[in-house]
């Protein structure tokens, strides 16, 4: 199991079984994140990711890189239909 913290949700911590999407560990629980098409094309569930140990983060795609160079991203905005949880997380707000 790993955790994902939530400060914007009141340090809200959840736990999740290794590999599962992030956008599907929010299927439960109030979440910071949005979220559209759901296979990396809309941009819509664009969060920042800061991993407790950023080796065990699967870096993103070239698709993904590709998506989130048309937003005001950062180089911890990950799309969280696209990042699965290797690694305790902290996930902040999604982006306007
Ligand atoms: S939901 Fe569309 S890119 Fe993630």
């Amino acid at each position: 199991m790993r955790k994902i913290k939530i400060p914007s949700q009141q340090n809200l911590v959840i736990d999740v079984p290794d590999g599962t999407a992030l956008l599907d560990a929010f299927a439960e629980h109030p979440a910071p994140i949005f979220w559209g098409c759901r296979t990396g094309l809309c941009g819509v569930c664009r969060v920042e990711v800061i991993p407790s140990l950023p080796e065990l983060l699967p870096a993103p795609t070239k698709e993904e890189l590709e998506v989130l160079s048309l937003f005001d991203s950062t180089p911890r905005s990950r799309l969280g239909c696209q990042v699965f949880v290797y690694t305790d997380m902290t996930v902040e707000a999604s982006l306007p």
